[in-house]
């Protein structure tokens, strides 16, 4: 029997992932940038011989056999593959420090995790931009949990997905800034990215948000590396609406922002010194300087977020236990 226990972070977009020209093995329409988070998800991964089946349990539940084939199996099929070992199965154990499935990415830090966690403990030596891929295909934002600070995600062009991996562009001491979210709902999201990537086939606008992001990925980087606030928190509002245009111009009709998120957007935009971006839910991530942390908080709050949480830029996975 092998085991390791690994802690794997979530991460923000600033540009998006939205839209896959290949489904099974998560291959991006787009080129995509994130921010490392202190949020992080632990797992304890034991594989074995001797168990039937892999089974996942998040937060004590244990996942059907659906969800476990919809996502951790597919990283488990290609962990056997590359183990060299067909026989392989896995029990899993996560636990995330936030809410599941309300657009905080617990399942990118869950797949970064579980990749993570099977490579020490099967010592299979795979450096980071190998788990990086590994870790798409279980879910494609994942891929960029594998590195610490701002993380690029390179869509490739290739259709086995060998060109589709993630590097880190700065690292978490680059710039001081913070992502303070706020939790405006715990509920499930209805439609998952999945299913809302599938469909933003139908939205005669995607062309041109893919020319919007091929255009402004490397003035995104450059005000980054410039720490160029004004510029910076421009591009990432933008980059924000130019997906939830493109979600909102899909059919069947698809959104995820409510009320209180629009609010924000208001409220964000006229305080100027940060950025609001929504991933796949209404929860606003704001990005802003960590002296400012508590102003922001404190708007949040009057905007009618019910929890505020405030994440640091982090570094990648770190291994706990090993055997
Ligand atoms: O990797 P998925 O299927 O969880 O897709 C997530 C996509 C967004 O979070 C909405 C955007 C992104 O780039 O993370």
């Amino acid at each position: 029997m092998k085991r390791a226990v690994v802690e794997a972070p979530a991460n923000i977009a600033l540009v998006k992932y939205w839209g896959k020209r290949n489904e099974e093995l998560n291959l991006p329409l787009n080129d995509s940038l994130s921010m490392t988070l202190d949020l992080t998800v632990k797992t304890e991964v034991t594989l074995s011989r001797e168990f039937d089946r892999d089974e996942v349990y998040v937060n004590q539940r244990r996942l059907s056999d659906e969800e476990v084939k919809e996502y951790a199996g597919r990283v488990m099929r290609s962990i056997r593959k590359v183990a060299g070992d067909q026989g392989l199965r896995a029990v899993v154990r996560s636990v995330s420090t936030f809410p599941e499935s309300a657009g905080l990415a617990s399942s990118a830090a869950g797949m970064a995790a579980l990749v993570w966690a099977c490579n020490e403990a099967l010592g299979l030596g795979l450096d980071r931009k190998e788990i990086s891929k590994l870790a798409r295909e279980g879910s494609g934002s994942a891929c960029r949990s594998i590195f610490g600070g701002f993380v690029l995600w390179k869509k490739g062009t290739r259709n086995d997905g060998s060109d589709s991996y993630c590097e880190e562009l700065f690292p978490p001491s680059h710039w001081d800034l913070v992502d303070v979210i706020g939790l405006v709902s715990d509920s499930k999201k209805k439609i998952s990215s999945r299913e809302g990537m599938k469909r933003v086939r139908t939205a005669p606008t995607l062309d041109s948000r893919l020319e919007f992001v091929n255009r402004t990925l490397p003035k995104m980087i450059e005000s980054i590396a410039n720490r160029d606030e004004s510029s910076f928190y421009e591009l990432v509002m933008r980059h924000s609406n130019s997906m939830h245009s493109v979600i909102m111009d899909s059919w069947p009709p698809t959104w995820y922002l409510n009320d209180i998120s629009i609010k924000v957007m208001e409220i964000i935009y006229a305080y100027g010194k940060a950025a609001y971006t929504f991933d796949a839910g209404p929860n606003p991530h704001v990005i802003t300087s960590s002296s400012r942390a508590d102003e922001i908080e404190n708007l949040l709050r009057d905007a009618g977020a019910r929890r505020v949480i405030v994440s640091k830029i982090s570094q990648g996975p770190r291994t706990l236990e090993v055997g």
